[in-house]
Parts: C-alpha cells; structure tokens; sequence
C-alpha cells in the first residue's frame, strides 16, 4: 500500500519545507517535492503541516488491574487523537511490572488492543535486581525514589547502589524525597487543603531527591533521565551533568502552577506538587536552553469522583495525552516557541533517549508514523468528547488553536476528522540500546 501526502508543510530534521512524503507500507520511503508517483491514495495536505508522530515516554494507562480508570483501548484512541504515535508506560499498573513476565505480560495486551505503538518500563523495586539486569523489550528502568500511586518506592541507599551499580539499562525515577515528604505531612495532617499538597510536596523534596539520583548516575556512570522536573532550582543541576543525564518536564508544570488550586481543586493534585510560576518561567526556559530536553505528559487518568474526595484522600495525577501536542501547538501560535522544538522536545529528543529505533523523525527509512495537523484550527476543550476513560480534562474550556487532524502508525491511519480505524494494532517499539541514548546520536 502506497500513500502520498502531498503539498504539506513538512518538519524534516533539516528545517520545515513544502515537499510530498511517500509512505509504502510502514516506512516513509521518498521525501521529494517534485515527486511524480501513482500512489493507492493521495492526499491533497495543503493548508496543514506533517510532523513525525509524538512520542510520549511517560504515561501511566493502568492496565492490568486498574482498568476503571483507563485501558489500553481508550488510552490509545486517545493518544491517535492527540497526534501520539508512541508512548512508554509506567510499571505501577496491579500487578507492577517488575519481571520479565509480566513485562510480556503487557506487551501481549497491548498488541491485541493498542492502536498506537507502545513500549512498558520494568519497575524497580528493593529486591529485584535480577529482573532488572536481564530484562529485555524494554526501554529501561523506572524508580520511584519517592513514592507516588501505587507501592512502588526504592528509597535504601543500598538498594539504589546496587541498581545503579549492576544493571546497564538507562533509569528514569520519579525524584521526590521520601523523607521530606514524610516529615511534610506529619506538619500538615489534618488538613484538606489541597494547596498544602505543595507545601508538602515541597521544593527541597525534589531539589532532594534529584540531587541524590544524579550523585548515583554520576558515581556509577550511569544513563539517567529525570522525569517531570518541577522546579527551577533541579535545573542548573541537571545541566551539570549534561553528558550523561537528560530531563523531563510536563504540560501540567509548565501552565499550572499554585494558584490553580483555587479554581481547579484536586483536579490539579499531582506528584511532584505544582510550583510556582517563577519556576513555570524557569521551565520554559530551561527547554529554550536544552537543559530539559523532553516534553512527556504524565498522563496519570483517575476517574472525576476519585478525583472529587476531599484531600489528601484525593489520588495524585491527572490526564494529558490527547491534548499535549495541541497545548504546543497553541504555543507556537502564540510565538513561544517554534514548531521545530515542538519536534524536537516531543518527538525526536523522547526517540533519542530512549534509543528507540526508526522513530521520531520524518526520513526516509523511519517508520510511517505521522500526524497531519491543522495550525488554523481552532476548538475548545470539552469532557464529553475525551477519548480517555476518565473523561475529564483540567484543561476543560480552554481553546487552544493548532490541532491535530489525521494520524498515521506504521503508515496506517488509525485517526481521521474524528474517527478511528481499530482494526489494526500499533506494534512494540524497538530499542537499540548499545546506540547510547541523546547526546551520541543527536
Ligand atoms: O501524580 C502522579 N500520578 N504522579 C505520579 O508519579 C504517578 C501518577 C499516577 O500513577 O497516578
């Protein structure tokens, strides 16, 4: 099957340029603006811009065990709506994914029911250092260094050692001290004010905990990348160890900060805490600087009444994938940023770190991946119309101009003004681990 998509405004890695992409089953094979070839389809995308498809390499899509809140079926309607093509997926669904079988366990599920192409971290936990020096299929290890939803949590020093000492895969954590959060909450028991969520999930718990796991990956030499940076002060210490270490920030600490308590509630609790704006601006800035090289979302869906019970009973997290790109997008148009580092922080940076072969990239022999999006269009965001179980958003009522209209995995259309096509599943992304991750293949 040949498709040609014509006249579009194209992201290459080279610049944006008006030229026709040819897809031949599940590879881009010719990129050309003078192309002249008899195609099973041919799309006139003229008026719209074609980016690689974004790779979202922190959700949280609760399947097995936590299926009230999101499956793998509706999580991936919702990521081909929001133009993400890939996404990495946390251990911290029931059972955690901590071994190989279950590891397998998830990727046998989510090649029956994912639309989208997928990839599930293993989990680490105290004792399974085996697991995680063998484990294979996978783009690499995930620690929560603090705890968040579910009882996943390494906070022993010896055990982090050990991690960090024995194994070869590149680790992510989730960088929030244990500690500080234990003797915040001991301040503030009893109170339901979920503003008090940030002050106990406080600056120095990140600060923290970030330091102690880029001491560990400095140490021990090893790949390390800090997932959902919240504050100003981790940046100057991420980019001090820019050789080894890439970071992560998302939507949600980038436009909400503290004073969105008041009008969002716990719809806006999540782990690490909302900061301040000055540290929104040093975020922005920190992406401007490629200190922080990633936009993820975090998606992390809990149904509206989990949501609703008063704090702290209220669970941590919220969902983001289906309007992720759009947020961007809204920001190019804005004159924020430019499309190009939306490329680069979305998609190509997130393939890179995570050395996820062929992807992240419109050229020729990458994989047919793409999303068509309209940078006029115009649409304000709605619960009802949420692909994601949980069918709200925080971004409910917010109009944002730049969406995405069409999408491709593996150069099938799985999403179209609206529609979805499921009757073919995304595939299990590759990972080429011995390439060595951002910086050796930028
Ligand atoms: O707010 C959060 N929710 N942060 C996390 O790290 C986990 C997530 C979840 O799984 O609910």
């Amino acid at each position: 099957m040949k498709i040609l998509i014509k006249n579009a405004q194209v992201v290459l890695p080279s610049g944006t340029t008006a030229t026709s992409v040819l897809i031949e089953d599940a590879k881009i094979v010719d990129i050309d603006p003078a192309m002249q070839v008899r195609a099973d389809e041919t799309i006139d995308a003229a008026g719209l811009h074609l980016l690689p498809g974004v790779i979202d390499d922190q959700v949280h899509f609760r399947e097995p065990g936590l299926t009230h809140k999101e499956d793998l079926a509706s999580a991936s309607r919702a990521c081909a709506k929001g133009g993400v093509t890939t996404f990495l997926e946390m251990p911290n669904t029931i059972p955690h994914a901590t071994t190989q079988k279950l590891l397998d366990d998830k990727l046998a599920l989510a090649a029956n029911t994912s639309l989208v192409n997928y990839g599930f971290y293993i989990g680490a936990t105290p004792h399974n250092i085996a697991d995680l020096k063998n484990a294979q299929r996978t783009p690499g290890i995930k620690i929560f260094i603090g705890s968040s939803t579910g009882d996943l949590l390494v906070d022993e020093q010896d055990a982090l050692e050990r991690i960090f000492a024995e194994t070869t895969l590149p680790i992510c954590a989730h960088c929030e001290d244990e500690a500080t959060v234990r003797a915040n909450q001991a301040k503030y028991a009893g109170s339901t004010d979920v503003a008090d969520h940030s002050k106990i999930r406080d600056h120095a718990a990140a600060v923290i905990a970030t330091r102690r796991a880029l001491d560990l990956a400095r140490r021990h030499s090893h790949r390390f990348h800090v997932l959902h940076v919240s504050t100003a002060d981790e940046i100057p210490l991420i980019a001090d160890h820019a050789d080894l270490i890439t970071a992560e920030v998302c939507p949600h600490h980038l436009f909400f900060n503290v004073y969105d308590y008041a009008r969002l509630g716990t719809l806006v609790q999540m782990n690490p805490s909302l900061k301040t704006a000055d540290d929104n601006r040093a975020l922005w800035q920190a992406l401007q600087d490629g200190q922080i090289q990633v936009i993820a979302t975090d998606h992390a869906p809990h149904t509206l009444q989990e949501k609703q019970q008063p704090y702290p009973k209220s669970p941590s997290g919220l969902p983001a994938v289906e309007n992720s790109l759009a947020l961007l997008l809204n920001e190019v148009n804005r004159g924020r940023c430019t499309l190009e580092q939306v490329v680069h922080w979305m998609c190509d940076a997130p393939a890179r770190v995570w050395d996820i072969v062929d992807k992240g990239r419109i050229a020729v022999g990458y994989d047919a991946d793409l999303v068509l999006v309209d940078m006029n269009l115009k649409a304000t965001i709605e619960n009802e119309s949420q692909q994601t179980k949980c069918k709200w958003s925080p971004w409910r009522d917010v109009t944002l101009q730049g969406w995405p209209v069409r999408t491709w995995v593996g150069g099938h259309e799985v999403f179209h003004e609206g529609r979805f096509d499921v009757t073919r599943s995304g595939q299990a992304a590759k990972f080429d681990h011995a390439r060595g991750g951002y910086w050796k293949t930028a």
